[in-house]
Parts: structure tokens; C-alpha cells; sequence
């Protein structure tokens, strides 16, 4: 991290550091965080600081509270260059790269609503992923195709 960076936000005691977020997309992380600003955790967020590696990136900054593997995955969906940073003593305990998958099972529901998979029947959610950045998802049953905003929209 440059020092020009380094001043925007402290560095944080515990908690997590979710970096590299594609630019503009830090408060869909909120989002899926369920982070409103009504709970008691502290969170700081950076939105366009230059990257070395993306251009640039939003930061957010969460104190006292780590990630579930189901909030990596929706993150990842969002963001696929994300870094997630695990702090523990104002240490990065555990750092992990999101990832896109080429196959979503059970994350994100079809537009569709006449889907197969919207019915009463016990099926799976499952999307292929046709394209990164822009998001392009298209659903094994009924071929819809959404983007990243119906994904963000169900968040
Ligand atoms: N960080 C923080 N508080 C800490 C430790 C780290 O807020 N106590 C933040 C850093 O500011 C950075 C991120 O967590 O945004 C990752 O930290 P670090 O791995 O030290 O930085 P880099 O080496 O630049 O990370 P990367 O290689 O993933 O770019
Ligand atoms: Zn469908």
C-alpha cells in the first residue's frame, strides 16, 4: 500500500479489510454485509483511491466482525479481484482472494419468476457465469440472463 493510500483510513485493531473492490462497488459490499449504519460496528470506506493493480478500487473497513462464507461469495460476485483481509492484533491474520466461480449454486435467485426454479419444487439455484466484468449470468433452467444490477437488486 502507498503512503498516499495509507492516509486515507487508520489501520484497524480487529475486524476485516475487504480491498481491491472494483470501483463503485463498495456500497453493494454494505449491502450484502447488511451493513446500515444501524449496528455498532465500526466501518470505515474508501471510494476511487488509485490501485497499483485495478486503476481504481474502493476499500471498506469493517472493526469487530469477519466474513461467512455465503457474504465471501456474494462479495466475489460483485468484485472479482477482491481481497479479503482476516486482522487479528493489527495483524492481517489471513488474507484471501475472492474468486469467480464458473458455476453459482444457491446464491442468487432467477428474475424469472416463472422459472422452474422459483416454483414450489426443491431445485437448486444454479447460473452459469458467461462473462466477469460486466457481470453476465445466465440460469441452467429457463436461460435467463441477468446482470449485475438484478444481482445486486436481491442482495
Ligand atoms: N490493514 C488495516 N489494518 C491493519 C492491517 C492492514 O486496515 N491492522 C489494511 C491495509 O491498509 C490494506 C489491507 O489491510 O488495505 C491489507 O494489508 P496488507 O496485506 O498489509 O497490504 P498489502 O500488502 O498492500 O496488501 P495486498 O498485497 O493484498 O495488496
Ligand atoms: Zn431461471
Amino acid at each position: 500500500m502507498t503512503l498516499e493510500e495509507e492516509l486515507h483510513v487508520k489501520k484497524i485493531r480487529e475486524g476485516t479489510v475487504i480491498d481491491h473492490i472494483t470501483a463503485g462497488s463498495a456500497l453493494s459490499v454494505l449491502k450484502i454485509l447488511g451493513l446500515t449504519g444501524s449496528g455498532d460496528n465500526v466501518v470505515s470506506i474508501v471510494m476511487n483511491v488509485p490501485s497499483q493493480t485495478i486503476g481504481t478500487k474502493d476499500i471498506v473497513k469493517i472493526e469487530g466482525r469477519e466474513l461467512s462464507p455465503d457474504e465471501v461469495d456474494r462479495i466475489s460476485l460483485i468484485s472479482p479481484k477482491a481481497t479479503i483481509n482476516i486482522i487479528r492484533s493489527y495483524k492481517v491474520a489471513e488474507k484471501q482472494k475472492t474468486k469467480m466461480p464458473n458455476v453459482i449454486r444457491g446464491i442468487v435467485k432467477c428474475v424469472n419468476h416463472s422459472c422452474i426454479s422459483n416454483s414450489n419444487e426443491p431445485v437448486t439455484q444454479i447460473f452459469i457465469v458467461e462473462n466477469e466484468e460486466p457481470l453476465r449470468i445466465r440460469c441452467h433452467y429457463c436461460n435467463r440472463v441477468m446482470n449485475k444490477e438484478d444481482v445486486i437488486g436481491q442482495f
